[in-house]
């Protein structure tokens, strides 16, 4: 099938937000006043905002008007009725546990779940579903499938590593894994979505080994998008019955709204285990608010009840998937080196490809980061050293990230083509003078997740040949 060469939005603009492109100099000026950390920066001072896709979706007409008709009582209310339906029919699970999001959801889970010395495995944790593990004192192991961090053209780089996760069940015992995970898509290695058949393959052997497998499906919708145009066999499946196969094969799924739910906030569990529910309803209403709202506003929940059918539309789903290529091919012909094939939310750059006179230590990622702000005010997000490396508490030793990568995040349904058009003409400029980008050094961090708060300072020429 030959692909559109520029794809067009399927819905039009109703309503506007201004944003301001502020000069160079006074770009300049903000990133020093935020000590070159793109977290510090005024989002006001931000042209082009690609630092997530978490909960900044542009939300439509139907789920504003959806807003008017939240029921705000405390419990039992239609706003809960309404979400649970459309819960139920794409997920096909008996009970349903609203939390504010997905955070919250991993943390309820766990709290029940997971045992202090026990695994969590998982094809890649996401920062929050590994702090939260860490939390309940259990051990985070990921299984990315091998062609993860390959340049090779594998269309399902999301995949769990099937051998090696029954190796370490049977090695360690299944009594010590209280849950195995798996992400869709799989944020961390760059979007990349997982395949229908190893999703069967993990369930069988979570099933064989009796232990619990669910889902972290905060890009559940893209997920299915992925299997129905590229997984053999489903190409004439409708994405809902796509998502109901996929369900069936879990014990439970917990969901960061913020992504697919098409809302700003939310997120929930749903599963079939009533004692299981029961346990968590009753931690639920401690820690988040009663089993029919948990942490949400009635308003929210009627929003998040349409989105859940929004996401769902091939057509949606098909300009959204399109677009992310689209960015991604623009970036290329910018001389941007990306991860290939691009995933289902964000163009992820290898800024160690780029600048290879910056070494890890002095994090050309945040170099691009940085100069992509300053030439375009189009705000990123540093997914290298920065983020994952830091210094091993117990050795003292350093160590640096496996990739030196910078995420540009797509809100859903804010940014138009020439938005992304704008943004690869802005690498370009960076690419054509990337010799002149130098690294920095962290001036203050803090012990954990340092990238949101640390302050950075800009490495001179002659500094940077000398740091080690
Ligand atoms: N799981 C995945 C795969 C995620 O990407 C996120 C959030 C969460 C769980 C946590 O959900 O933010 O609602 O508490 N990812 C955002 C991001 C923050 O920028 O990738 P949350």
């Amino acid at each position: 099938m030959s692909r559109k060469r520029q794809p067009a939005e399927p819905y039009r603009i109703k309503s506007i937000e201004q944003i301001k492109l502020l000069s160079r100099d006074q770009r300049l000026k903000r990133i020093r006043e935020a000590k070159f950390n793109t977290f510090k920066l005024d989002a006001s001072d931000v042209y082009i905002d690609l630092l997530t896709d978490s909960g900044t979706t542009a939300m439509s007409n139907k789920q504003w008007a959806a807003i008017m008709m939240g029921d705000e009582s405390y419990a039992g209310s239609d706003s809960f009725k309404r979400f649970k339906k459309t819960v139920n029919e794409i997920f096909c699970k008996k009970f349903l546990i609203p939390c504010h999001q997905g955070r919250a959801a991993e943390n309820l889970l766990f709290s029940v779940l997971v045992s202090e010395g026990s695994y969590v495995l998982n094809n890649t944790h996401f920062d929050t579903t590994r702090a939260n593990t860490l939390l309940k004192k259990a051990l985070a192991v990921d299984f990315p499938s091998p062609e993860s961090f390959t340049n090779q053209d594998y269309r399902f780089k999301g995949n769990m590593d099937n051998q090696r996760l029954e190796s370490f069940i049977s090695e360690k015992g299944a009594e010590k894994i209280s849950l195995v995970i798996t992400t869709v898509t799989n944020n961390s290695v760059g979007g990349q979505p997982v395949s229908m058949s190893n999703i069967k393959e993990t369930s069988a052997i979570c099933k064989k080994y009796n232990i619990p497998f669910y889902f972290d499906c905060a890009r559940f919708a893209e997920n299915c998008y992925f299997i129905k145009t590229e997984e053999p066999g489903y190409e004439d499946m409708s994405i809902i019955s796509i998502a109901n196969e996929m369900f069936d094969l879990c014990d439970g799924v917990m969901m960061s709204a913020k992504k697919d739910g098409l809302v700003n906030t939310g997120g929930f569990i749903t599963l079939d285990d009533e004692k299981l529910y029961q346990r968590l309803t009753e931690l639920l209403i401690v820690i988040e608010g009663f089993s029919t709202y948990g942490g949400l506003a009635g308003r929210d929940i009627d929003a998040l009840a349409v989105g859940l059918t929004e996401v769902i539309d091939f057509d949606y789903l098909d300009f959204r998937i399109d677009q992310i290529r689209y960015f991604g091919e623009l970036m290329k012909e910018s001389g941007m080196p990306i991860v290939e094939p691009i995933g289902g939310h964000a163009v992820f750059v290898d800024a160690g490809q780029l600048l290879p006179h910056i070494p890890d230590h002095q994090f050309p990622g945040q170099a691009l980061a940085v100069a992509l702000y300053v030439e375009g005010g189009v705000r990123t997000v540093e997914l290298g050293s920065l983020m994952f490396g830091g210094t091993d508490p117990n050795t003292g030793q350093k160590f640096t990230a496996r990739r030196e990568l910078v995420r540009l995040a797509l809100p859903r349904r804010v940014y138009t083509n020439s938005h992304i058009q704008y943004i690869a003409e802005t690498a370009k400029t960076i690419f054509d003078q990337k010799e002149k980008l130098t690294g920095f050094e962290i001036k203050k961090q803090s012990a954990f997740l340092r990238h949101f708060t640390c302050e950075l300072g800009i490495l001179s020429k002659k500094e940077a040949a000398t740091t080690v």
